[in-house]
């Protein structure tokens, strides 16, 4: 053994970088693409170091249109009083994989396992498709799954499979993620982008509705319907498809899927990350700049060539038209007057 052998830090692993995460895409040939996880704290806690191993790598790969986990630990040397990988870190993976549905070691084995299963694959069959886009040549489409109604249903459907496999990407890339308490909470609903050519999953968005009490007159009134929040909460491009504009494909395709429905009085985003703001910024003036908005604002604000205050009245009744948040309606509007000054 050598001196540094006995200095603790060359024993501990940060948990970001031994986890590596790939992905088989439908040409197994082609070899699988590698990415890091961006948060383990769920898993490996809040230090996210692993003691006790050199060259610690932790194997999580699963094939895009199966998503069949597989998971193996590699390792050079363990400490001799370090507990065994076995119960050590398969362990603290496990409980976060779905129950008897993945495949640990035996690399052949979980290669035949998803060869099969793809032979009678097909998620796209099963649900109903709300949108679709081309680019560069190939076809995407975006499918809703009333995942919370449907355990209720059919428990073993396909798709509530293919959700226990993908949830674990939600822990790994988005910040405070919890999963899904599916059994209690029957409004979850989910979106899953798919290339529709070869099948594999690009991204996909977990969305709940929550009644919109809009006060007791309108509600003692019999006659109106009632409305809803659409609410996102973890949205999710899978790693490699990441800055190619699926995200704010996606994003729009549910703008305007949530738009058309009268049902509908607002789309809110739960605790969203600078990137998402960023994403939906971005996105909610495309929109309102392609429907004429900006004119009309400006046309609202300016009047020969004189700067008035625009009316609260007229704000929200816009606001409630476009079906915005009302920060974020109020923040849009600041940017647009931003943008037209220059
Ligand atoms: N070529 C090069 N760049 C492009 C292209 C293109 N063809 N198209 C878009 N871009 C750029 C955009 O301009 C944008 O750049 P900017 O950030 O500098 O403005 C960037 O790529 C991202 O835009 P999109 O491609 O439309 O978005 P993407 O598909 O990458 O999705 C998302 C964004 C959802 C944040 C994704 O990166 C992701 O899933 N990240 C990890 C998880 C996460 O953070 N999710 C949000 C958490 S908050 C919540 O869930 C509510």
């Amino acid at each position: 053994s050598n001196v540094s052998d006995f200095q603790p830090q060359s024993w501990q692993t940060s948990s970001n970088e031994a986890l590596k995460i790939s992905l088989i895409g439908k040409d197994v040939q082609a070899g699988a693409i590698q990415f890091p996880p961006t948060f383990t704290y769920p898993i490996f806690g809040d230090d996210e170091t692993i003691y006790g191993y050199k060259d610690l790598v932790i194997h999580l790969v699963f094939d895009s249109i199966t998503y069949k986990p597989f998971l193996n630990v590699k390792y050079s040397e363990k400490l001799n009083d370090a507990i065994d990988p076995q119960t050590d870190i398969i362990d603290k993976i496990t409980p976060f994989l779905p129950a008897n549905d993945y495949i640990l070691r035996d690399e052949l084995q979980w290669v035949d396992s998803f060869h099969s299963e793809r032979e009678s694959f097909n998620l796209m069959l099963l649900c109903e498709k709300i949108d679709e886009y081309k680019k560069e040549d190939k076809s995407y489409g975006i499918y809703r799954v009333p995942i919370g109604e449907l355990i209720q249903k059919d428990k073993d459907s396909p798709l509530i499979k293919f959700w226990l496999r993908i949830q674990i990407f939600t822990l790994l890339y988005i910040e405070a993620a919890t999963y899904l308490n599916l059994e209690d909470e029957p409004r979850w609903v989910i979106y899953l982008l798919f290339n529709e050519e070869d099948q594999t999953l690009i991204g996909f968005v977990t969305t709940y509705s929550y009644w919109d009490y809009q006060g007791h007159e309108s509600f003692d009134n019999k006659a109106t319907k009632l409305k809803f929040n659409e609410k996102i909460s973890q949205f999710l491009i899978m790693p490699p498809y990441q800055e190619l504009g699926h995200g704010s494909s996606l994003y729009q395709s549910l703008y305007s899927y949530w738009f058309k429905q009268d049902t509908v009085s607002c789309i809110t985003v739960e605790d969203p990350n600078e990137q998402f703001d960023d994403l939906r910024d971005r996105n909610d003036l495309k929109i309102l700049s392609s429907t004429g908005f900006f004119e009309e604002l400006k046309k609202k604000c300016m009047d020969e060539q004189e700067v008035k205050f625009v009316s609260d009245e007229w704000i929200e009744l816009k606001r409630q038209e476009y079906k915005f948040e009302k920060r974020q309606f109020n923040r849009l509007i600041e940017m647009i007057l931003l943008i037209e000054k220059k």
